[in-house]
């Protein structure tokens, strides 16, 4: 069993999709082992985004994500971590295919509604970030 770190972005929780991303993992059989709404503070977002300090879009999505709550979930299943990145889609909502969460619910970089760890390693240093 592994786990991962899921988060459903700002723009997720206005919009009203938290319902709608939540019966999807649960559809899929993932255990929602925690779950919690928070308000991120600039000093934790620069923490989760940490390997993306210097980076051109860095004080953008620092500013986006603490900027309104999110709900933040560790989910467990097998080879979840790459599962969930594939029920999330493409980075970019504009490639991400139809089916994937941002595929279906998103087209715009800066809005793409929902994050998941990239690797095991993310995921442990995610997880004990949110959920400590
Ligand atoms: S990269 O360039 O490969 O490191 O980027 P990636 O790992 O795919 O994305 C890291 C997070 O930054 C967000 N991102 C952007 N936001 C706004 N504008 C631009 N151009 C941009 N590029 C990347 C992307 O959505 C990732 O956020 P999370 O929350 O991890 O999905």
């Amino acid at each position: 069993m592994e786990r991962t770190f899921a988060m459903i972005k700002p723009e997720g929780v206005s919009r009203g999709l938290i319902g709608e991303i939540i019966m999807r993992i649960e559809r899929k059989g993932y255990q929602i082992v925690a779950l919690q709404m928070l308000s991120l503070t600039s000093e934790m977002a620069s923490e989760h985004y940490a390997e993306h300090v210097g980076k051109p879009f860095f004080t953008r999505i620092v500013e986006h994500i603490s900027s309104n709550p999110v709900v933040a979930m560790i989910l467990e299943g097998p080879d979840v971590v790459s599962e969930f990145r594939k029920m999330m889609g493409a980075t970019n909502p504009i490639n991400a295919l139809t089916g994937t969460i941002r595929g279906d619910f998103a087209n715009d970089m800066s809005l793409n509604i929902i994050h998941g760890s990239d690797s095991v390693e993310s995921a442990t240093r995610e997880i004990k970030l949110f959920f400590k």
